[in-house]
């Protein structure tokens, strides 16, 4: 580590590989790895889930925190560990009563939020403050604190008024959810009453953590630069885009980067078969018939010249599923397309899938749950990645696709439209297409734009043309992570 290096702590619900629900725990893998790598001297701070613990080796305890809790004072222990996946040290706030529990880190089995959660994660967020503070007097103290979405926006408010205090920037990875709790819970958590304002963190009569995260931090950003334009309006700003224009000024969007070590179909290692650029064939090929060989008893010639479209990812209304749902019977009857979907969220939506494999079992392939190596697999077995999402602050999957050959259908719209370029003959020339993309929200619109995919991918030099445009974008972190450090020294 370079002396004088900047110390930063970054403060989040999630991470990769130890816990993971989407794209944020993607980039708060990949971020502070990026940094890292550009002279940070960091620590990566976790709620001590049930399923986090279970992975760690050796802890060391840094000391004991008493902190108010919904009840009363809870104890939380600060430990240290290290991971073979990180190259610096890991902070977990063990506290069993609040994160000692098995499942998914916010909801329950049913899917409803955890009735707690305000409790979890202020403590959580007390605890950041105080090691943003180095309260537990470690000699490491920060000069950022760097803090991600609701689960963490209570830390720039706890931080905001004490003296000799870090900079804080808070980053919004999805503004649709805002960690809105009621007044109660702003009361028996013994919330400083100064807060409870408009101008604070009060909302529609309880409060938000995502808004005291806006309202409270230095720096506020967003994970592309149209998304944080479009949250400035009320069509995407979810009652925060009045608050959001005024504090313009410290707003700004950065691209995410992805990983692509970890997304390199040459060497990734969850492929039966590997391929770049250069020589797309017969790698990919070999991927789409292991891919087909997994729902189908034997994959013949039809199935394999058909174009199979692909789909990964949270099944909720954010991603267009009803599109997608509405759209599929229509190609199946009109096209010889396959279809193949791996995803998890709400319940009606994964109940229709899964009746649409059952009524074209040769056709429709589905996957329900949460399966890393499957979506690897489905980025790299798949000719078409569907990604029509009404809204996406950034969204990982497309790039993704793009790195895998596979180009992807998108809604224009926040980090869609930031890193997919539309094929027309134009761009195609210029080398400039990439993946086909729609700017009327609908079904009609969605539909339009899988017609021109398919009518390329009937002409094979073109396809590949465009595949290796897409697979030679260079989605690194490098020119993000140096917008981030800027913002840290600003
Ligand atoms: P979001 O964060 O909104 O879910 P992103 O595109 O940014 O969307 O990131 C989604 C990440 O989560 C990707 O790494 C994707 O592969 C992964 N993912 C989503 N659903 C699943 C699933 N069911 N199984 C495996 N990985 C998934
Ligand atoms: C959120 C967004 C997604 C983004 C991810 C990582 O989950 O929905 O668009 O890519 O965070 O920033």
């Amino acid at each position: 580590m370079k002396r004088g290096a900047k110390k930063i702590l970054f403060v989040a619900s999630e991470a990769y590989p130890l816990v993971k629900t989407g794209g944020l725990g993607d980039v708060v893998y990949s971020l502070p790895h990026a940094l890292h790598e550009r002279g940070a001297d960091l620590r990566l701070l976790l709620p001590g889930y049930r399923a986090l613990l279970r992975q760690l080796d050796q802890v060391r305890i840094l000391g004991w925190f008493d902190l108010r809790g919904a009840e009363g004072i809870v104890s939380a222990r600060i430990l240290e560990t290290r991971h073979g996946d990180f190259p610096f040290p890991l902070w977990i706030v063990d506290c069993p009563p609040l994160f000692d529990r098995p499942g998914n880190p916010y909801v329950t089995a049913a899917g409803s939020d955890w009735p707690d959660n305000a409790e979890r994660f202020a403590v959580f967020a007390r605890a950041a403050a105080q090691l943003g503070l180095d309260a537990l007097e470690l000699g490491w103290k920060p000069d950022v604190v760097h803090c991600h979405d609701w689960q963490t926006g209570l830390v720039p408010a706890f931080l905001h008024a004490a003296p000799h205090r870090p900079r804080t920037v808070f980053t919004i990875h999805n503004l649709a959810y805002g960690g809105h709790f009621s007044h109660t819970d702003f009361v028996r958590l013994q919330l400083p009453s100064q807060w409870w304002s408009p101008e604070g963190v009060e909302f529609h009569g309880g409060f938000s953590m995502l808004k005291a995260g806006i309202v409270y931090a230095d720096a506020v950003t967003t994970v592309s630069p149209t998304y944080a334009e479009e949250i400035c309006t009320p069509a995407f700003g979810y009652g925060l885009d009045g608050l959001l224009r005024a504090v313009r000024h410290k707003l700004s969007g950065i691209l995410n980067g992805i990983d692509t070590r970890l997304w390199d179909p040459s060497t990734d290692p969850h492929l039966p078969a590997h391929y770049s650029p250069n020589r797309i064939q017969p790698g990919k090929r070999r991927n789409k018939e292991a891919l087909l060989s997994r729902f189908l008893p034997a994959v013949n010639d039809a199935a394999m010249q058909a174009p199979l479209v692909g789909q990964v990812g949270r099944l909720v209304e954010q991603k267009g599923i009803d599109w997608v749902l509405a759209a599929i019977p229509v190609l199946l009857a009109e096209s010889d397309i396959r279809f193949v979907l791996l995803g998890s969220g709400q319940a009606m939506y994964e109940h229709k899938f899964t009746q649409l494999a059952r009524q074209h079992p040769d056709r429709v392939f589905v996957e329900i749950g949460y399966d890393e190596t499957l979506a690897h697999r489905i980025e790299a077995g798949a000719d078409l990645f569907l990604m029509p999402s009404r809204f996406e602050p950034c969204g990982l999957n497309q790039m993704y696709s793009l790195r895998y050959g596979t180009p992807p259908v998108v809604f224009k719209t926040g980090g869609l439209a930031d890193t997919v370029v539309d094929t027309t003959p134009e761009t195609l020339d210029d080398a400039s297409a990439t993946g086909f993309v729609f700017d009327t929200p609908s079904v009609d619109g969605l539909l339009d734009a899988i017609r021109r995919a398919l009518a390329l991918y009937r002409k094979p030099a073109l396809w590949r043309r465009l595949q290796q445009h897409g697979m030679r974008q260079s989605f690194d972190w490098s020119e993000s992570a140096a917008h981030y450090l800027e913002l840290y020294s600003a």
